[in-house]
C-alpha cells in the first residue's frame, strides 16, 4: 500500500478511510491516530475496509454502452469495482446488438438491464417505472451517449440543416435535461448525476461542427440542473475527456488527426483512456467529491490548458 508519513509515522494515503463514526475525514483520522495509537488497530483496520470512493448500497444507471470500447463501459465498470449495483440501459437497434451489449455487461451483474432510445418518450417513461418499482431509488444517473448526422460532423458549419441540428441538441443536450427531471424525485440527497462533453464545446475543432454546439448547451445545462438540484442535495458534472476511439467518435471526420495531435501536445503526450474517464467517473460519483457541482472536470492528459501546438 502507498504510504505517507504523518509525524514520523506512516499513515495510508487518503485513497482510503475509515468508517467509524467517530471519524469523519481522513485528516481529522491522522492527528486522532497520531494522538491515540491505542486505536491504531481498530483504524487500520477499518482503513483497510472503506475505501474513499465507496458506492455500496448504491444503485447506478448507466446509458450509453455500445461495446466494450465505449466511455460508457469504463464508467460502469469503475462503477462496479466500487460496489455500485448496476443498471444498464441500451439503444435499441436490433435483438444483435442487444444480445452483444448483454453478454459484454453480464460480468458486472446489472439488476436492470433496459432498452431505450432518448428520442422516444415511451421508453423513458418504461425506464422510469422500472427503476421506481425494481429500485425505488436512484443514487447514480450517468448521461453518456450523443448522436449527430454523420453529414453534420465534417466540412462547412454553415450547411448544418435544421432537422440535423435540432437531432444533434435533442439527443446529446436535451436528454440529460429529460432525465434528470424524470428521475430526481428518485433521487435522496447525496444522488450524483454525470454527463460527458468535449473541448469542441468552447473552442473551435475542425469537424466537430453541430456537436460542438450541443457540448456547449450540454454544459450549460449542467450548470442550471446543479443549481436547481443543489438545494436537494443532489450534484450534477461533467466530464470533458480527450479524443478516443469509439463508435461515437469515429463519426466525426479527423478523428485519427486530432488523436495523433493530441498524443504529441497534451502535457502527458497521449491521450485517455475509457478507464481513466471511468475512474474520474467514479470519484465525481461518489461522496469523495461532495463538495463539486456543476462544474466540467477535465480527463484529458491535460491537452486543455495548452495554448499552441508544441514544436517537434
Ligand atoms: N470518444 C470521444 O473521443 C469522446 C470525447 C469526449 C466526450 N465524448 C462523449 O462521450 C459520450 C459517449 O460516447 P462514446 O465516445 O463512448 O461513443 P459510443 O458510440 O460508445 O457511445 C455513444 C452512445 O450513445 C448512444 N445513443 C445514441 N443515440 C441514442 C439515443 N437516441 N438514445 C439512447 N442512446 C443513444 C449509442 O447507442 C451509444 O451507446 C458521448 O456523449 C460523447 O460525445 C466522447
Amino acid at each position: 500500500m502507498l504510504s505517507f508519513v504523518v509525524l514520523g509515522h506512516s499513515y495510508p494515503r487518503f485513497l482510503k478511510r475509515n468508517h467509524s463514526s467517530t471519524f469523519t475525514s481522513p485528516w481529522l483520522n491522522a492527528s486522532q491516530w497520531v494522538r491515540k495509537s491505542s486505536t491504531r488497530m481498530t483504524l487500520e483496520s477499518a482503513l483497510e475496509t472503506k475505501p474513499l470512493i465507496d458506492l455500496r448500497n448504491k444503485k447506478a444507471l448507466v446509458t450509453g454502452i455500445a461495446n466494450n470500447k465505449s466511455i460508457a463501459y469504463g464508467i460502469a465498470q469503475a462503477l462496479r469495482e466500487a460496489g455500485a449495483e448496476l443498471g444498464i440501459t441500451y439503444l435499441p437497434v436490433n435483438e444483435r446488438v442487444q444480445d452483444k451489449i448483454k453478454q459484454l455487461t453480464e460480468p458486472l451483474e446489472p439488476s436492470l438491464f433496459i432498452p431505450c432510445d432518448v428520442q422516444k418518450p415511451n421508453d423513458l417513461d418504461h425506464l422510469v417505472s422500472q427503476i421506481q418499482s425494481n429500485w425505488s431509488q436512484l443514487d447514480i444517473l450517468v448521461h453518456c451517449l450523443a448522436f449527430a448526422n454523420k453529414e453534420d460532423l465534417v466540412g462547412e458549419f454553415s450547411k448544418t440543416s435544421k432537422s440535423g441540428f435540432e437531432l444533434a441538441l435533442n439527443v446529446s443536450a436535451y436528454s440529460l435535461i429529460e432525465l434528470c427531471g424524470k428521475t430526481k424525485h428518485l433521487m435522496k440527497p447525496g444522488s450524483s448525476i454525470l454527463t460527458m462533453t468535449y473541448l469542441g464545446a468552447e473552442k473551435v475543432v475542425p469537424n466537430y461542427n453541430v456537436m460542438g454546439v450541443a457540448k456547449a448547451a450540454l454544459e450549460a445545462s449542467v450548470r442550471y440542473l446543479a443549481s436547481e438540484m443543489g438545494p436537494d442535495g443532489i450534484r450534477v458534472n461533467a466530464i470533458s475527456a480527450g479524443p478516443i476511439r469509439t463508435l461515437a467518435s469515429s463519426a466525426i471526420g479527423g478523428i485519427m488527426d486530432m488523436i495523433n495531435h493530441v498524443e504529441k501536445n497534451a502535457p502527458l503526450r497521449r491521450t485517455v483512456t475509457q478507464r481513466e474517464v471511468g475512474n474520474t467517473a467514479a470519484f465525481l460519483l461518489s461522496h469523495a467529491s461532495s463538495g463539486i457541482t456543476g462544474q466540467v472536470i477535465y480527463v484529458d492528459a491535460g491537452y486543455q490548458i495548452m495554448g499552441a501546438a508544441m514544436n517537434h
